[in-house]
């Protein structure tokens, strides 16, 4: 009997996932048989009273073009079926039943950690999904890069160069901030292609006297200087740098008081560190006026991008591969990724090891990386 397919599309959005939704919906129908319905705002979707308003049919001439397009056409949400919340209210079953009242009987999406999570929780629930990862974080493991990683990187040093050539006009110092949470991959590959001169990432902490004394040098040797710097470094509230600037800036206060919300897999919802990094090096640097410090969040821009050619091939490649496993194969509970130029899949439980900047401290330094002396 014809299987029927749901695809969602889960996590923040990226480029590519539209090429792995075009591809598996090509690979399943025309080598599987089988019916794809794509689920809008993927397990919120699925969850809701009537999830048929969330249902859109994908076959292959409506997904004719789709490897080109930008973010998800299926939307997208972060609702964790799996909270002690939903648990009680009894989601993960309402969502079992709807895809059994929709002749559902199985999953194929894409997710970055999370929602490869939920999935592995519907797997042991006896629910046959496999997935493709995707994130412009590129922070989960057994893959070596994620749907959305090449596209931002390309886009995001081009951003950041512009921002350089810019600053080093005016005799400025440039503060670029980039997503991530708490992988420093996307801060580390567009400092590098931008030519930064001093990057930081999530993975080494930093001193703030030692960082402004670096940017001070770089400033006054080269009347510019360009930082780019991960949403998610971490600096600490007690460093005395941090107490100087709380006292003399109202907007540094106002910020470190924001108590970041944390989304429904407990994530902070980082952001705006580029804002207090300019005051605090007015400050430290005994700067006339903030303009000469000018910071640029590249945050969404890096999200809602049209994919280059690295994810349309590997979109159109996860697509491939996991409607095979799925559908020809019948093995579940697997994500697919890629080893090298081999395309390969791995259990759940091996993609869900978090994948975090693992260079040595000599070649990061190297690349110019801010390693603290401490
Ligand atoms: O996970 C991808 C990501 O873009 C992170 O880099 C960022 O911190 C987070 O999503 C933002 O989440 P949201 O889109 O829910 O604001």
């Amino acid at each position: 009997m014809a299987r029927k397919i749901a695809l969602i599309t889960g996590g923040g959005d990226c480029p590519g996932i539209n090429a792995f939704l075009a591809s598996a919906v090509r690979r399943g129908s025309s080598e599987y048989g089988a019916e794809f319905v794509g689920i809008r705002n993927a397990f919120s979707g699925l969850a809701d009273d009537d999830p048929e308003k969330y249902l859109m049919p994908l076959h292959n001439e409506n997904v004719i073009g789709l490897e080109n397009r930008s973010s998800t056409i299926l939307d997208s949400s972060r609702f964790n079926p799996f909270t002690e919340d939903n648990l009680a209210r009894g989601y993960p079953q309402k969502i079992l039943a709807n895809l059994e009242k929709m002749g559902i009987d199985g999953i194929l999406g894409t997710g970055g950690n999370d929602t490869i999570l939920s999935a592995q929780r519907f797997e042991s629930l006896g629910l046959p999904t496999v997935m493709a990862p995707k994130s412009i974080d590129n922070d989960v493991s057994g893959t070596d890069v994620m749907l959305g990683f090449r596209t931002a990187i390309y886009f995001g040093a081009q951003a950041a160069r512009s921002t350089a050539d810019s600053a080093r006009a005016h005799r400025r110092i440039s503060v670029v901030e980039v997503m991530g949470r708490q992988a420093g991959w996307l801060a580390l590959e567009i400092g590098v292609a931008s030519g930064a001169d001093l990057i930081t990432i999530p993975e080494r902490p930093v001193d703030l006297n030692e960082f402004c004394s670096a940017v001070k040098r770089i400033y006054s040797k080269y009347n510019c200087a360009n930082l780019v710097i991960a949403e998610g470094t971490s600096i600490q509230y007690e460093d005395p740098v941090i107490k100087r600037a709380r006292e003399e800036s109202g907007v540094v206060r106002a910020l470190l008081e924001e108590t970041p919300e944390l989304d429904a897999f407990g994530n902070p919802k980082l952001g705006g560190i580029s804002q207090i990094l300019r005051r605090v090096l007015k400050i430290e640097l005994g700067l006339k006026k903030i303009e000469e410090i000018r910071s640029t969040d590249l945050g969404f821009t890096l999200r809602g991008l049209a994919p280059q050619a690295d994810d349309i091939i590997l979109g159109l490649r996860f697509g491939i591969k996991a409607a095979d496993i799925l559908l020809g194969e019948k093995r579940t509970g697997l994500m697919v990724g890629i080893d090298g130029l081999e395309i390969v899949d791995v259990p759940y439980e091996e993609a869900l090891k978090p994948k975090t900047v693992n260079r040595s401290d000599r070649e990061l330094a190297a690349l110019g990386v801010f390693i603290s002396s401490s």
